[in-house]
């Protein structure tokens, strides 16, 4: 069990999410995070941070087709445990549909 990072974060990036996570397990793209599947522990605890409802269990429906994008950029992305700056025009992404086709970026975030 894992949650999972859905396209609602696409371009929001609030990162509120990370903070709270006990074993860091988030890893940030250019414009997205997603969680790695095997390292999170189903605590539960990043869900309710997301002001864009963008963390959701593997169990719901939206996060099946966002479980293999997670574990494949988690993979690839550097590991994200503090709240850097989100966009500035992240509040005028929060109700764009279709942002995973898109919108995203499969760049890693630069570091
Ligand atoms: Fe981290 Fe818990 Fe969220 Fe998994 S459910 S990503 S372990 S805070
Ligand atoms: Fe994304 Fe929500 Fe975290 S927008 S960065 S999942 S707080």
């Amino acid at each position: 069990m894992t949650y999972v990072v859905n396209e609602a974060c696409i371009k929001c990036k609030y990162m509120d999410c990370v903070e709270v996570c006990p074993v860091d397990c988030f890893y940030e793209g250019e414009n997205m995070l997603v969680i790695h599947p095997d390292e999170c522990i189903d605590c539960g605890v990043c869900e309710p941070e997301c002001p864009v409802e963008a963390i959701r269990p593997d169990s719901d429906e939206v996060s099946a087709k966002f479980l293999e994008i997670n574990r494949e950029y988690a993979e690839k992305w550097p590991n994200i445990t503090r709240k850097g700056e989100p966009p500035a025009d992240g509040d005028d992404w929060k109700d764009k549909a279709n942002k995973f086709e898109e919108d995203f970026s499969p760049k890693p975030a630069p570091r």
